[in-house]
């Protein structure tokens, strides 16, 4: 595919073409990348909940360590909310293919707690559909893609805390260990969108 063809026209389509072509291009290490901080996440007395089937919710904010939102936002950039995926014990899943808020460069820090076993997986396009736009019961939008139109590239076991790509298809794999995993949703003000995995990445690895 040629990359300037499609830089040179605007349909959406070719954006997706662009948008795939990227996530060829990018080094595995913009998938995921651990930030060598061990300061706890939460505020003391906060304990860790348990339900009797997968939960994904909103978390106060009250219960996050403020540290970790003033190092954001010296970073020039916003913690907008932090989401909670719970998996209850003896459930072995395989979460479906998705990308938060369609195809592009978006990233999130993720905090794992339990799960042994547990990988994060990402993939590109190879056999591209029309998409849904579906949203989560945390009112965020999202696309899911069938294991026949993508192509696995990277998968990871998340070391706390990391940063990780979630505008490129990617999933969890779990094979039945309670798992929680603790998502904080960073803002680009500037854009009002998703920040990028490089802008995030900067203010935790200073490169
Ligand atoms: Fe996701």
């Amino acid at each position: 595919m040629a990359l300037e063809l499609v830089t040179s026209t605007k349909s959406p389509w070719d954006s997706f073409l662009l948008v795939n072509q990227f996530v060829i291009n990018i080094s595995m290490s913009a998938f995921c990348v651990h930030v060598n901080d061990d300061t706890p996440l939460f505020n003391a007395h906060y304990q860790l909940p348990h339900y009797a089937e997968r939960v994904h919710q909103d978390v106060s904010i009250d219960v996050i360590n403020p540290y970790w939102i003033d190092r954001v936002e010296s970073g020039g950039l916003q913690v907008l909310r932090v989401e909670l995926f719970y998996a209850p014990p003896g459930l072995d899943y395989v979460m479906g293919i998705h990308t938060d808020s369609g195809m592009g460069d978006r990233s999130k820090i993720n905090w794992v707690f339990g799960g042994a076993g547990s990988l994060m997986h990402w993939y590109r396009v190879v056999n591209p559909k029309q998409k849904e736009q579906l949203v989560t019961p945390v009112g965020s939008q999202y696309n899911l893609y069938e294991p026949d139109e993508v192509k696995l590239m990277h998968s990871a076991t998340i070391q706390n805390p990391a940063v990780v790509q979630i505008g490129v298809p990617h999933n969890i794999t779990n094979p039945g260990q309670e798992r929680w995993c603790y998502s904080m949703v960073i803002t680009d003000p500037v854009t009002g969108s998703n920040a990028k995995f490089g802008s995030v990445k900067r203010i935790f690895t200073n490169n």
